[in-house]
């Protein structure tokens, strides 16, 4: 009888079934979510992982910049037709030190988290000036402005310091000091392809 009247109470209530529901779901993310936070494997980096170089930093904002985590992700899940795909399953500690991750959730076209060293410089090159001079049946946009823009290096050294002092990159005070020498000059398409070719390199 009492668990009867109760279990009307909640039905016939939408509010009060509105905030249960939120006390339920909320528990269960948080049972989910903070053992995740506490655990070694999903916080500690990779063994004899390497920070992203300057230019490859500089090739990360700019594929931020252009949307290109709209299209495509960089997170392969452990199910065999992805690993044969793409190669081995993403690891929480390859990713420690990216912020924001860009592991995204669209995939319009393959995941990236490995596509360093599947491709030559060269058809990288090809492909993001126009996708269909290579891949002919390509709905991928082409950008070829970014072989045009050429970067000047002047914010690079703060963001090496930023991601340093704040998310415990190791930069070396000369990878700092380097920064800006290392990018200047260069085309924003020669630090998109030196990004593109440092993803998922950490694990070989
Ligand atoms: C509108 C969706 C879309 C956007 C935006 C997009 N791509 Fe693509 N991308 C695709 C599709 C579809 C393919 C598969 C066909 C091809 O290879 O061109 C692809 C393929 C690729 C490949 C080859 C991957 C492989 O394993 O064969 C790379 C590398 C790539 N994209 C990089 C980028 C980068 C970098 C950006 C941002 C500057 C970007 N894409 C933006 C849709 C997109």
């Amino acid at each position: 009888m009492f668990k009867k009247l109760n279990h009307e109470l909640v039905e016939k209530n939408a509010g009060l079934l509105a905030v249960l529901s939120i006390v339920a779901i909320s528990f269960g993310t948080l049972v989910e979510i903070t053992p995740q936070l506490f655990l070694a494997e999903t916080n500690t980096p990779m063994k004899n992982m390497k920070p992203i170089t300057a230019l490859e930093f500089e090739g990360r904002d700019i594929y931020i910049r252009e949307g290109c985590v709209n299209c495509h992700s960089q997170m392969i899940r452990p199910f065999r037709h992805e690993t044969e795909r793409y190669g081995h399953y993403s690891l929480a500690g390859e990713s420690v030190w990216d912020h924001p991750f860009l592991w995204g959730s669209k995939r319009t076209g393959p995941d990236l988290a490995r596509v360093g060293g599947r491709y030559s410089d060269a058809w990288h090159e090809a492909h993001m000036i126009d996708p269909r001079a290579v891949v002919p049946e390509s709905n991928m946009p082409g950008f070829p402005w970014l072989a045009e823009n050429v970067l000047t290096g002047e914010q690079t050294a703060a963001k090496l310091s930023l991601f340093k002092d704040n998310f415990d990159v190791p930069y070396t005070d000369a990878d700092i000091a380097g920064a800006q020498e290392a990018v200047k000059g260069k085309t924003e398409l020669e630090a998109l392809i030196a990004y593109l070719q440092s993803l998922g390199t950490n694990l070989k």
